[in-house]
């Protein structure tokens, strides 16, 4: 339709038609017959003539239901507005990526837009128009449970796969190409950083650092077209989010020229009240209208106040309108008025979804993900050796991690299905009695009658999926008690130790480091997990991977992230005995293991980078060249990076960050070029007057295998 069409169509609705297009509601209430849900639709003060106008729906999908309920809606709809599905795709529909965190270690831009690609095709032909992810949101935090959902401590990289993902789900023409779907991204704004890692509390932080570090991924995802953008749960400087008209209509609609629909977060809206700025519902519904927020996601302020605001002229009609043509916008940009059955199809949703195709692209996703941490000498393993795999991972299906959509555990590779592939059957003693939380002595004996038989013991270790995610906050990021004693126990037997870990977040892995010969951080690696994990441990992939997040000795260096500030005090190796400078009692300064981070089955060594100049004007380019080279017999990819240092700003600058990296494979022997180009806009970060711009002075330039590294160089911005 074209926009003038849009425009008759909401004048020919009423109020109320009006208000039911900024009602967004779960599924069961379109799935339930209206009398089985009395109680929900009361409190959302919906009946059985008002579902007739509702604008949206979350958490259906699949074909059958789609069409079922999107059929029967448009024969119920006076003026025949189709409903918008969407739902939380998140890493995968049916097959399953690695979590975001995971995936984001692979440093793959290209992978991540082509795992957003076959998630958004799996959703499209299952009827959903809109997902409900990038989730852009940065993180320092490893208590908080929604790292895993995350790219990662980086402003840079996060913005480049928040536009990445944006580009895998909506494609460039979302109207025609019923393959893909719209992006929301999330959560608007910061909520990636609650006080002390617990979910839902409050952040708080200055303007300046939020313009800095925490509003350029979801910059990135707007610039790159994401059609919606959801509000966090959060305050925002004392300000609810979600009721923040600062934040959303000065910050995100007119500086970061954001015009789409603008969802709350699930019943954020409502949540108002409680916060402590909406005495009740009406005036939280007040508050979030003039906010700009377009649908409200499961409370009930617009459904029970909108009219009444409206009619007593506390609320302008306006607001209210250009609510409900940039919902009628969203729908026309995906084709609904002329196709409202869209991508959905029983068939091809039947051959497509968790086609081998698709699972194979989450095996090769889930083996660049994985991070080889330590490897003395034991890795990779060999189909000659007896292999004992221990631990509650070594059969576990539970590998899809949080938000794993429609993801099937029971069909997901477990390790020990993985392993098998590759070993010789009398080669492989797999325990398959232990669990994440309890160890019996008869557990423990079993453990050992296994090991004691092998020449190689894989211990497989880590959380279950539910305990990251959404409300998954943890003050202890240890393993449970009960795998670091099996991991002490099995250390006497003095056998080559590999530990494998499935987790969502960044755990304190001190104790596990000391005992482990080799260490695999696999994430949840999703549906081809254990495939993936397998061909790592076998050398059938040599591990690329390389960590988003910081991974702290002890929780209590938490949030501790590669770009922090140097403070008046840093610790040096020259006063590192002195009492008075910024370091702590009982802990190093350093993560265990930092940003940037995992090693190889290759080894690969930098030349001295070669800088095209030493001073920098503001039209000119710096060419930062620096040969790798593999010096080993096996093919491998290295992700080498480059960082940079402001050694005086108008404010305190980090002591680096990053700015670029390659991911390039060598083969043996082979050395490449690698070559990076920085111009002044690189330069540039938020100055105390929250103008962004550079500041004329030196540079260091830092080019490395992790954020730990030292080669330096300094230039200067004339
Ligand atoms: C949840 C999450 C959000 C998700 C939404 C819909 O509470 O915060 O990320 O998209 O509700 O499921």
């Amino acid at each position: 339709m074209e926009e003038m069409q849009l425009k008759q169509l909401l004048k020919k609705m009423t109020l109320e038609e009006k208000i039911g297009q900024t009602i967004q509601l779960s599924g069961e209430f379109f799935i339930s017959e209206a009398s089985e849900i009395t109680g929900p639709m009361t409190e959302m003060h919906i009946d059985a003539e008002r579902l007739k106008g509702v604008g949206s729906v979350l958490g259906v999908s699949g074909a059958t239901a789609v069409i079922d309920i999107q059929t029967r809606h448009l024969k119920n709809n006076r003026l025949g507005i189709p409903l918008l599905f969407m739902a939380d795709v998140i890493h995968g529909y049916q097959t399953i990526f690695p979590i975001p965190l995971g995936l984001a270690s692979s440093w793959n831009l290209v992978l991540a837009e082509q795992t957003a690609e076959i998630a958004a095709r799996e959703a499209a032909v299952a009827g959903l128009h809109v997902t409900f992810s990038p989730m852009a949101d940065l993180v320092r935090d490893a208590r908080w449970g929604r790292v895993m959902e995350a790219t990662g401590e980086d402003a840079y990289l996060n913005a480049l796969y928040a536009r990445a993902f944006v580009r895998g789900y909506q494609g460039q023409d979302l109207l025609n190409d019923t393959t893909k779907v719209a992006a929301c991204v999330k959560h608007f704004a910061a909520y990636g950083a609650p006080i002390a890692g617990r979910e839902y509390n409050t952040v708080n932080m200055s303007e300046r650092q939020l313009r800095e570090l925490y509003l350029s991924a979801y910059q990135a995802a707007i610039d790159e077209g994401s059609k919606l953008v959801m509000t966090a749960f959060n305050t925002v400087d004392g300000v609810p989010a979600t009721g923040n008209k600062w934040l959303m209509n000065q910050v995100l609609r007119e500086e970061m020229k954001f015009n789409g629909v603008l969802i709350s977060d699930w019943g954020a809206i409502g949540e108002l009240v409680p916060h402590g700025v909406a005495a009740d519902l009406k005036e939280a519904g007040d508050l979030a209208m003039n906010a700009g927020v377009d649908i409200e996601m499961m409370s009930a302020a617009y459904s029970g106040h909108l009219a009444e605001l409206i009619t007593e002229e506390t609320l302008d009609l306006d607001l209210l309108d250009e609510a409900v043509l940039r919902i009628l916008m969203l729908k026309n940009d995906l084709g609904l008025f002329e196709q409202p059955l869209r991508g959905a199809d029983i068939q091809k949703e039947k051959a497509m979804i968790g086609s081998q195709e698709h699972r194979l692209a989450a095996q090769q996703a889930a083996e660049q993900s994985i991070v080889l941490l330590k490897n003395e000498g034991v890795l990779p393993l060999k189909v000659t050796q007896k292999i004992a795999l221990l631990g509650p991972g070594a059969t576990s299906k539970d590998i899809l991690g949080n938000w794993s959509w429609k993801g099937k555990t029971e069909e997901s590779v477990s390790l020990a299905e993985g392993l098998a592939r590759c070993l010789p059957r009398e080669n492989l003693l797999i325990d398959t009695s232990t669990d994440y939380f309890e160890l019996s002595e008869t557990q423990l004996k079993t453990a050992f009658k296994l090991a004691e038989q092998a020449d190689v013991l894989v211990l497989a270790l880590g959380e279950t999926a539910d305990m990251s995610g959404e409300a998954a906050s943890r003050t202890n990021i240890q393993l449970p008690a009960s795998q670091l004693h099996l991991l002490t126990e099995l250390k006497k037997l003095n056998k080559p130790l590999v530990v494998t870990l499935y987790n969502g977040r960044p755990l304190d892995l001190t104790a596990v480091t000391a005992k482990a010969d080799a260490l695999v951080e696999a994430w949840f690696p999703g549906s081809q997990g254990g495939d993936a994990l397998a061909n790592i441990l076998m050398g059938q992939v040599n591990p690329s991977g390389k960590l988003t997040m910081s991974f702290p000795r002890t929780l209590g260096q938490v949030p501790i992230y590669y770009n922090a500030d140097n403070t008046g005090r840093p610790l040096t190796e020259a006063n590192k005995d002195q009492r008075y400078v910024s370091k702590y009692y009982d802990s190093e300064n350093s993560p265990l293991f930092p940003f940037g981070f995992g090693l190889s089955y290759s080894r690969f060594s930098y030349k001295t980078m070669q800088l095209s100049t030493t001073e920098l004007s503001e039209t000119e380019e710096l060419t930062v060249r620096v040969h790798v080279k593999n010096d080993s017999s096996i093919e491998g990819t290295e992700i080498v990076q480059l960082y940079l240092r402001d050694k005086v700003g108008e404010v305190v600058r980090p002591v680096k960050e990053l700015k670029r990296f390659e991911r390039v494979t060598l083969s043996a022997g082979e050395e490449q070029e690698v070559c990076f180009t920085l111009q002044e806009k690189d330069l540039r970060y938020v100055h105390s007057d929250l103008t962004k711009r550079s500041d004329k002075g030196m540079f260091d330039i830092m080019v490395g295998t992790s954020s730990d590294t030292t080669q330096l160089q300094t230039i200067t911005l004339l």
